[in-house]
């Protein structure tokens, strides 16, 4: 048999961290400086793991959306305000790191729970997650129908909907819960409530990408930096790689290339939401691994890197600094941040409270590093 070549240029590869530029404007640009960015969905944990990971948001994103799925999860607003001190009281002082706190929606909270977040003034969304969907996600929803007061509450009082799209019908395909969420779940949602404000978080397949990008203002969508430099391939290169996995899980290569089209289109629907998710190393390194990737180490980084390898470095300040600040009605941060093109290699592992984690891109060469951190 002819020896097979290797063609590098073909997308079966596992994923885009070194894969080469095309030839465009961005490649002599050496250096960039954005306005500093917010990260629009982030898992921080609580105590020891709180402690352990802030850092690694805090020393790029001004601002973050946090995640309320902690065990128990963040139900009321009480919980959340001091949920949002306890954040405060670890995050390095010198970072000055805001998190925008959200609420974990189910079956049985209360409409007047909606207008107290409104009122507080800290609590910046609602979160959906489909019971059994995704990590810590058991107290979620059961069944849409249970929550249409609460949706009227929110169309009214204008507080965005952060949905996890996915169904959990265990019939369904794990490579299609988020098309099939779309046509079971958010359209008829969507017609019901047609101004209900929607952050569609961590789309992850075209389908998504075309019903956010058809839909009117009101609905935008998070992307992560693991769904824009890896397929479905990284999960199984060479063996079982379980810190590639996270829900929803990675997808094939046209649905990386319609996420990377759209994160890099200068669309105000689409924006920065790494979906940072902590979990000790041996936690995922299990018989039944969590699911979740622990990308804030190099989260700007992976995401600069996607962006210069489409030609559309230009582009990361929008996408990483001023979509998703005006679709939450937030000042534009006034900081800059400065990326160089130096290669660094992702640590193979970090401390976490008594253990270790392994963050996204593990002993992967990343191309660009942040210079003011
Ligand atoms: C998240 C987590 O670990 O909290 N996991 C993940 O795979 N993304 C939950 C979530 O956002 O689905
Ligand atoms: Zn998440």
């Amino acid at each position: 048999m002819a020896n097979r070549k290797a063609r590098p240029d073909k997308p079966d590869r596992m994923c885009y961290l070194s894969a080469p530029r095309p030839p465009d404007r961005s490649a002599a640009m050496n250096s960039i400086t954005i306005t500093r960015p917010d990260d629009m969905h982030l898992h921080l944990r609580d105590g020891a793991e709180l402690a352990s990971v802030i850092g690694a948001s805090a020393r790029c994103f001004a601002r973050g959306i946090v995640m309320p799925n902690l065990m128990p999860p963040v139900t009321t607003v009480p919980q959340a305000l001091a949920y949002r001190e306890r954040i405060l009281r670890c995050a390095p002082p010198a970072a000055r790191f805001v998190p925008l706190m959200t609420l974990y929606l189910t079956d049985t909270t209360a409409p007047l729970e909606i207008r107290r977040a409104r009122d507080s003034g800290l609590v910046f969304g609602v979160k959906l997650y489909p019971a059994g969907a995704t990590t810590h996600s058991d107290s979620g929803v059961t069944d849409i129908s249970r929550t249409h007061a609460v949706m009227e509450a929110l169309a009214v009082t204008g507080l965005p909907l952060l949905v996890h799209g996915e169904v959990t019908d265990a019939n369904v395909d794990i490579f299609d819960r988020e098309a099939v969420f779309i046509d079971r779940v958010l359209a008829p949602l969507l017609q019901r409530f047609p101004s209900l404000r929607v952050v569609f978080e961590h789309v992850t397949t075209h389908e998504a990408v075309e019903f956010v990008r058809t839909a009117p203002a009101n609905v935008a969508a998070t992307i992560t930096p693991q769904h824009l430099l890896y397929n479905r391939n990284a999960l199984f290169h060479g063996g079982l790689r379980p810190h590639y996995y996270c829900l929803p899980v990675l997808k094939a290569e046209a649905h990386r290339r319609a996420l990377l089209e759209a994160a890099c289109s200068g669309s105000p629907k689409f924006f920065l939401g790494t979906d940072s998710a902590p979990h000790e190393r041996a936690t995922k390194e299990s018989a039944c691994g969590c699911a979740g990737c622990f990308s804030a180490p190099a989260a700007i980084e992976l995401y600069a890197q996607a962006f210069d390898q489409a030609g559309a470095l230009n582009r990361l300040d929008d996408f990483a600094a001023r979509h998703g600040a005006a679709f939450y009605g937030l000042p534009r941060n006034t900081e800059t941040i400065t990326l160089d093109r130096q290669e660094w290699t992702v640590p193979a592992q970090l401390p976490f409270a008594a253990g270790a984690i392994v963050p996204l891109a593990a002993g992967e060469t990343c191309q660009w590093k942040m210079m003011n951190s």
